[in-house]
């Protein structure tokens, strides 16, 4: 069977603009309530999200994956040399309180970011729209694939180069606003939400929405630092009580 689909790409607005940590503090706060993953331990969340705890999974598993990937210097830039490893990567957890506002957001089926005082924290979004003849089949694969296309960004457009890190506004604009939050070394926790949208056009869009705290894609500022990722816990000193999971190059939060 045929079914023609498009899929979207959506920029993140720089939301702010200040390199002002008192700021980044006060629009992003701590959310209360963080699952920690593992194996043993698929995040559960109470909220009206359709996701699954294996889906919540595949987000938090891509991300590290991904971050852990570049923290030590093997993702690639367009012109196939590789981007500096980073020091201060943190690993990121589930976090319910941010699946809550995804999905409130993904529930409302406006291909829009929402407002900055909804979510309190970075946003991607990603969309696959198919016809009416897609009904219920894309679910999975837009979990999956937004993920990808997101970090592909990079390698895509580059917008850094393999000495500097730094979030111009004419990196931004090469396209990798997605990849830059995901890569964004200081966030430490994503929620997503989902929602199959039937359309008034009759097509149906697989809405995937993810929030990060703190948010990244700060203009200016480096989104991550370079240097070789963290080998013992005094490496990570961006949050107190962090510790360094030597394995992955991944800093993490006690
Ligand atoms: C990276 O580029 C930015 C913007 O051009 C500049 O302000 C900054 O000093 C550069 N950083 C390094 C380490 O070269
Ligand atoms: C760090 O951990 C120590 C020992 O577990 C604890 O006493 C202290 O309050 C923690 N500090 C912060 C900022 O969480
Ligand atoms: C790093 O921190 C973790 C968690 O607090 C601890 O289990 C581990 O022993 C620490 N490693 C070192 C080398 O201190």
């Amino acid at each position: 069977m045929k079914v023609v689909f498009y899929i979207f790409f959506f920029h993140t607005i720089i939301i702010f603009i200040k390199a002002d940590n008192s700021q980044c503090e006060c629009a992003s706060p701590s959310p209360t309530s963080i699952i920690t993953s593992g194996i043993n331990s698929l995040p559960q969340c109470s909220t009206t999200s359709p996701l699954t705890p294996k889906l919540r999974q595949v987000f938090v598993d891509k991300h590290n994956g991904y971050r852990s990937t570049l923290a030590n210097g093997k993702s690639q830039l367009p012109d196939g040399s590789f981007a500096s490893p980073a020091s201060n990567m943190y690993k990121l957890k589930y976090s319910c309180d941010l699946e809550k506002v995804a999905q409130e957001w993904a529930d409302r089926c406006i291909w829009e970011h929402s407002p900055v005082d909804h979510r309190n924290g970075g946003e991607n979004l990603y969309a696959i729209i198919s016809g009416s003849e897609g009904k219920g089949q894309y679910f999975e694969q837009s979990i999956q694939d937004s993920n990808d296309a997101w970090w592909n960004e990079l390698r895509q457009f580059g917008g850094i180069t393999s000495t500097n890190v730094t979030l111009t506004m004419p990196a931004f604009n090469t396209g990798i606003g997605h990849w830059s939050q995901m890569a964004w070394a200081t966030t430490q926790t994503v929620g997503c939400g989902f929602r199959e949208c039937s359309r008034p056009d009759g097509t149906i869009m697989f809405f995937v929405v993810c929030n990060y705290r703190p948010s990244g894609n700060y203009l200016n500022q480096n989104i991550y630092q370079i240097g070789q990722p963290c080998s013992r816990n005094s490496s990570c000193t961006a949050v107190p009580n962090s510790s360094c999971e030597i394995s992955t190059g991944l800093c993490y939060v006690n």
